[in-house]
């Protein structure tokens, strides 16, 4: 199960200004994130690994937990969905879903905007290792809100919201 990070606490001090109404974190791992998303909206966590989500059924009895690989299994739109995602292209040791899974950015953002209310928000992180351009994801704008340097990396936070063409 993946520990909370720089990463995770990077996304966690925002969560407050965005969720309201239904939120749902994809990848929780923890439960870091869906249990500050859930003291402001009602809130729906998934992961692939049964072992987080065992755990964050124990943990946290106010939050629905869902078995899910990115959106298969969900159903319904949300006001926020938060992604801290396995970001590195592909991890040294290759060992880790939890850090790497190739093309998994690609794959969230064709789906999510079909997960979105209206007005609705995605909180995504991506690192510099990413490899992701932005400019490739036209159905989306992306306003940068946050960044931290760590070791040889840089975190950066985005905030998007559908472009208005997209449905
Ligand atoms: C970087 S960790 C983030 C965990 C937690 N949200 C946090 O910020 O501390 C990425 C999480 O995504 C999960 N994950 C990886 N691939 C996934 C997929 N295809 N669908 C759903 N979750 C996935 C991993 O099991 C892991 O818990």
């Amino acid at each position: 199960m993946y520990q909370p990070a720089e990463d995770s606490y990077l996304i966690l001090k925002h969560i407050k200004d965005y969720a309201k109404g239904t939120t749902l974190e994809i990848g929780t791992g923890s439960g870091i994130l869906a249990n500050e998303a859930s003291k402001y909206s009602k809130t729906t966590a998934t992961d692939i690994d049964t072992k987080s989500l065992n755990y964050c059924n124990s943990k946290y009895k106010n939050i629905t937990f869902i078995k899910s690989n990115l959106f298969n299994n969900i159903t319904e739109k949300y006001n926020l969905i938060i992604f801290n995602p396995p970001y590195l292209p592909l991890h040294p040791t290759e060992k880790s879903k939890e850090l790497s899974s190739k093309n998994i950015i690609q794959d969230f953002l064709k789906q999510a905007k079909n997960h979105l209310k209206p007005k609705g928000k995605i909180l995504l992180l991506f690192s510099s290792f990413s490899n992701i351009n932005i400019k490739n994801f036209p159905n989306y704008k992306f306003k940068l809100i946050d960044k931290q340097h760590i070791f040889f990396e840089d975190l950066y936070l985005y905030l998007l919201t559908k472009t208005l063409n997209t449905k």
